[in-house]
């Protein structure tokens, strides 16, 4: 397992995954397939972007023969897919493109692999495949896939996908499904990124509902690290649960961003709720804990302040995701709510 190809690289997590691994690792080398679509930013892999072991291939996972050729070229033997559309809003939107990136994409470069003959894909999954909780219990890697937005039913639809490919084909296929990531690089669509450009910027911070929805947050390092162990040590055909163990409600994430910037409590702005959305997610992960040994390091008080401390000193980086089409999105997603 040296050869990697890492599809979605450019994104938020992929693109950290990527950084983790040149780090840790002197004798890996990683190609990156992107398409680069509005959240895909080579600028978050500047640092390493002349590094001998890694290789850009601008592309889509849904093209056949670009797959194959980097699998010949590069001698590819571990596929870690966290190519795909990621945004739950979006997909409400427009639902088209998640079904073909995230499921038909996903089945295209599952039956390159399996043709190829790849020694281990690694499919990055999400909690929210499992649905929402009420007040109490967790999502185990038994719990009964029940999707709400079109994301996650995409998300859920190339779970079964990578099962079958397992069960039918004896494809050497894990899952692993991950609460909410906060971070570097983490695209200003997304709750913790969202809140705290508007809030340096003196906007209005639009919490969905009363905000008493809650997720469950870890940092994207220790999710990279988890993928790492699984990649690594995980047992074919598995599920693994990744999650923090940190629960909030977004109103107190969003309080507690304004308070370590310093700003008031009068920018929140409670607009039209999410439809659909999912009340609380909570992962149980003791299985990647007991069997691979996996243990978060952050602590959500160290984690967050680093975090946007990040975004405050990558402000050229923030401007340059918002400009362009972010700002037509924006509209089109909050004015009338
Ligand atoms: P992201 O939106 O930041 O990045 C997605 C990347 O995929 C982008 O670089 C984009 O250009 C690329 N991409 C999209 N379509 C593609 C295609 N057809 N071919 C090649 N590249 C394509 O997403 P993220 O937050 O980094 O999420 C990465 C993965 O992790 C996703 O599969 C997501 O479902 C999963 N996940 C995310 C979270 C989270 O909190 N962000 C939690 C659990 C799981
Ligand atoms: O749980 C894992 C999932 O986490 C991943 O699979 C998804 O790719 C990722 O986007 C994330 O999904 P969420 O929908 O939970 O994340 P988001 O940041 O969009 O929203 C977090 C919460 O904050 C959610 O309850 C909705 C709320 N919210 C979000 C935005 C963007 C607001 O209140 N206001 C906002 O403007």
């Amino acid at each position: 397992m040296k050869n990697l190809l890492v599809t979605g690289g450019a994104g938020f997590i992929g693109s950290n995954f990527i950084h983790y691994m040149l780090a840790k690792y002197s004798d890996y080398s990683i190609v990156n397939l992107d398409s680069l679509t509005y959240a895909g930013n080579l600028e978050n892999l500047a640092l390493i972007q002349n590094d001998p072991r890694y290789t850009f291939v601008k592309g889509s996972i849904d093209n056949y023969d670009l797959v194959w050729d980097i699998f010949q070229k590069y001698r590819i033997d571990s596929v870690i897919n966290f190519a795909a559309e990621s945004h739950v809003d979006r997909s409400i939107m427009g639902p088209q493109i998640f079904i073909d990136t995230n499921i038909r994409g996903t089945q295209i470069l599952l039956e390159a692999a399996r043709n190829f003959g790849i020694s281990r894909f690694i499919q990055i999954s999400t909690d929210e495949v499992y649905g929402s909780l009420g007040d109490t219990g967790k999502f185990t890697e038994t719990t009964p896939l029940s999707p709400n937005s079109p994301y996650s039913a995409s998300k859920a639809g190339a779970d079964m996908l990578v099962r079958s490919y397992y069960k039918t084909f004896k494809m050497p296929v894990l899952i692993t499904r991950c609460s909410n990531n906060y971070g570097p690089y983490q695209f200003p669509e997304k709750l913790i990124p969202l809140m705290i450009k508007n809030a340096r910027d003196n906007k209005p911070l639009p919490v969905y509902g009363k905000g008493t929805n809650i997720r469950d947050w870890i940092h994207v390092k220790d999710h990279c690290a988890a993928i790492n162990l699984v990649l690594h040590n995980g047992k074919e055909g598995d599920v693994y649960n990744i999650g923090g163990e940190n629960e909030w409600t977004n109103i107190d994430i969003v309080k507690t961003i304004l308070k370590i910037l310093n700003k008031p409590d009068s920018l929140i702005t409670f607009v039209t709720d999410r439809p659909g959305h999912d009340f609380r997610y909570a992962i149980d992960p003791s299985k990647i804990k007991r069997e691979l040994g996996w243990k978060p390091e952050y602590t959500f008080e160290t984690g967050i302040a680093e975090t946007i401390e990040w975004y405050i000193n990558h402000q050229s980086w923030i401007d340059d995701c918002t400009s362009g089409q972010y700002q037509h999105y924006y509209d089109k997603m909050y004015k009338d709510r």
